[in-house]
């Protein structure tokens, strides 16, 4: 599959052990600053399978979470090689990306999370506000494992993400649009 990945059968038994707190805690310690938003977007979406829905609610709390995230938000995918605009917080977001270009094209094209450190540094990085400094933008699958969206989280601080950042967004990415349609 080109643009999305093959139904994972263990990913439920994967995030039951990722969002149990005790074991959440043990594993980042001290406990990650994203737990906390986590569990609370896993409470408020439950039983909710509209995209736009997810989208909105999670960006909105995303957002409001954390000072490092200065725009967070959803490009969905309307097309073979095509990403739109969805549901965001933050300052005016560019309204189309083609695959082929930026950090949200990227992480469309390749399935996989893109953790940029620096903006200036990523050939083809769209700027859609200058204050960006770096990025972190992951794929989003829906329920039949293709591509629906990228989720792209931007800071105005240089360097401002790590791979535990994604080690907990990617399994909650997943779960809360496991049934999305
Ligand atoms: N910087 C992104 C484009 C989206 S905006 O930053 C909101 C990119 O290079 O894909």
């Amino acid at each position: 599959m080109l643009f999305g990945r093959e139904p994972v059968g263990n990913d439920i038994d994967t995030l039951a052990v990722v969002f149990d707190i005790p074991a959440m805690n043990q594993a980042f310690a001290p406990p990650h600053a994203l737990t906390d938003v986590a569990t609370r977007i896993l409470a408020l979406t439950e039983g909710e399978t509209d995209a736009v829905a997810l989208m909105a609610t999670m960006a909105c709390e995303l957002f409001h979470s954390d000072d490092r995230f200065d725009w967070v938000g959803f490009y969905r995918r309307t097309g073979p090689e095509m990403l739109k605009i969805g549901p965001y917080q933050g300052g005016h977001g560019c309204l189309q990306i083609p695959f082929s270009r930026g950090v949200c094209g990227a992480a469309a094209r390749s399935g996989q999370t893109q953790l940029v450190s620096d903006v200036d540094a990523f050939e083809g990085h769209i700027a859609c506000a200058a204050s960006t400094k770096s990025e972190l933008v992951l794929p989003v699958f829906g329920m039949d494992g293709a591509l629906i969206a990228v989720l792209d989280i931007d800071s105005d601080r240089p360097d401002a993400f790590t791979a535990s950042d994604a080690a907990i967004l990617e399994p909650l990415l997943a779960q809360v649009f496991a049934q999305a349609n």
